[in-house]
C-alpha cells in the first residue's frame, strides 16, 4: 500500500507530530509513505518527497511542517480537479491523507467524490473546523497568545496605558477567547458579537474612573464593528479560496480610544508569530492520535472521512458533514466570559 500525506493552509505547530505518527504507523502494517510537498501545489506538480523514520526521527517538537505547505486550490485551477486525480494515479498511490483546515478538506471532499481514497486530519489554529472538539495547533496559538497578552500587561501596568492586542482567528474568536480568558485580559472582542466603539471607549472611561489605569483589550483579527461593512481588512486581494488577508482593526480601536479619551493607548498584533515554535504536550499527543487513526481508516477501507477528537475518542466523521461550514464560538461561552468584562 502506497499512501500520500499533504499539509495544507497555514502552518500549524503539531502538523510534525501528525506526519511522524503517520509514518511510524504505516511502518508497522509495511506501507508506503509519500510526502506531497507544498499542499495541494505538491499533487499538481507531483512534487514529492518519500518519507521513512530517518526523515521524521526528530520532528515531533517542530513547529511548521516538514513537507510545507500552500494555500493552492486545485479547484481554482483548469482541470484542477482531473489533474491531481490523473497525478494521485500516475503517483501510484492507493490513498491520501489531506491534513487541513476547511480549505484543504473541501478539496479532500471534491476528491473523494470523483473517486479517490482520502481521509482528513483536522487542522488549523483557528479551531473553527466543526464536528470535532480539536484542530492541530490551536492549544499551541492559545498557549503563545496568552503568554504574549501577559507580557503586555506587565508593559502596560508600568506605562500606566491601555492596549489593544489584535489576535488571528479568521472570523471566528476562538483564539482571542481562549488566550484572553486565561490571561485575564480586561476586556475580548470576537466576531460571533459585533461590538459599538462607544461601547468600548465606555467601558474604559469606566475603568479609569474607578482607578484602574493599564487595560488590556484582546480584539480578534476578524471582529465586526456594528454598523460598519464587514471586518477590517490589509488590502482588498483575496486568495486562491476567496479569503481576504484581515488585521489592523487593533490599531484602530487604540486610535478611537486615544481620540475619544485622550489616554495614552498602544497597539499590538502578534500575527503569526502564534503560529510557530514547539507544539504543546495536548497538540503532540492529539496529532499523534489523529495520524495513527488515519492510518487505520485507510487499512479498514473506510475513506472519505475526517478523523475527529469527540469525548476523548478519536472517531470518524463524514468528509461531506464538515466542509463548508465554520464553527464559531458559542454564545453561552461568551456570556460566560462577560463576568470578567465589568
Ligand atoms: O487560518 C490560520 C490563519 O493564521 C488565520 O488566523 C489568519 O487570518 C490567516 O491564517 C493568515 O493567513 P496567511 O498565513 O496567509 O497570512
Amino acid at each position: 500500500m502506497r499512501i500520500g500525506v499533504l499539509t495544507g493552509g497555514g502552518d500549524a505547530p503539531g502538523l510534525n507530530s501528525a506526519i511522524r505518527a503517520v509514518v511510524r504507523k504505516a511502518e508497522k502494517y509495511g506501507y508506503e509513505i509519500i510526502g506531497i510537498r507544498r499542499g495541494w501545489a505538491g499533487l499538481l506538480e507531483m512534487d514529492t518527497v518519500k518519507l521513512e523514520y530517518e526523515n521524521i526521527r526528530d520532528i515531533i517538537h517542530r513547529g511548521g511542517t516538514i513537507i510545507k505547505t500552500s494555500r493552492t486550490n486545485p479547484k481554482k485551477s483548469p482541470n484542477g480537479v482531473e489533474r491531481a486525480c490523473q497525478n494521485f494515479k500516475k503517483l501510484g498511490l492507493d490513498a491520501l491523507i489531506a491534513i487541513g483546515g476547511d480549505d484543504t478538506l473541501s478539496v479532500a471532499a471534491a476528491l473523494s467524490e470523483a473517486g479517490l481514497n482520502v481521509v482528513g486530519i483536522p487542522k488549523t489554529i483557528d479551531h473553527d473546523v466543526p464536528e470535532t472538539e480539536f484542530t492541530i495547533g490551536f492549544d499551541t496559538a492559545v498557549n503563545m497568545a496568552m503568554r504574549l497578552i501577559e507580557n503586555l500587561q506587565d508593559t502596560a501596568e508600568s506605562h500606566e496605558r491601555v492596549f489593544v492586542v489584535e489576535i488571528m482567528g479568521r472570523h471566528s474568536g476562538w483564539i482571542a477567547l481562549y488566550s484572553g480568558l486565561a490571561a485575564g485580559a480586561d476586556l475580548i472582542l470576537i466576531p460571533e458579537e459585533p461590538f459599538s466603539i462607544k461601547d468600548v471607549v465606555d467601558f474604559v472611561k469606566r475603568k479609569i474612573d474607578k482607578g484602574q489605569k493599564s487595560i488590556v483589550i484582546v480584539v480578534a483579527e476578524g471582529a465586526l464593528i456594528k454598523d460598519y461593512k464587514g471586518p477590517i481588512t490589509k488590502d482588498t486581494s483575496v486568495d486562491e479560496f476567496g479569503h481576504v488577508r484581515l488585521g489592523g482593526i487593533g490599531e484602530f480601536l487604540a486610535k478611537e480610544i486615544n481620540k475619544a479619551l485622550n489616554v495614552e493607548t498602544r497597539s499590538c498584533a502578534p500575527a503569526h508569530t502564534i503560529r510557530g515554535g514547539p507544539p504543546t504536550a495536548l497538540d503532540r499527543v492529539i496529532s499523534t492520535r489523529l495520524g495513527l487513526a488515519a492510518v487505520d481508516l485507510i487499512r479498514e477501507g473506510k475513506f472519505g472521512y475526517m478523523v475527529a477528537l469527540k469525548a476523548g475518542k478519536i472517531v470518524p466523521v463524514p468528509l461531506s458533514e464538515v466542509v463548508g461550514k465554520t464553527k464559531m464560538v458559542d454564545k453561552e461561552l461568551y456570556e460566560e466570559a462577560k463576568v470578567f468584562f465589568d
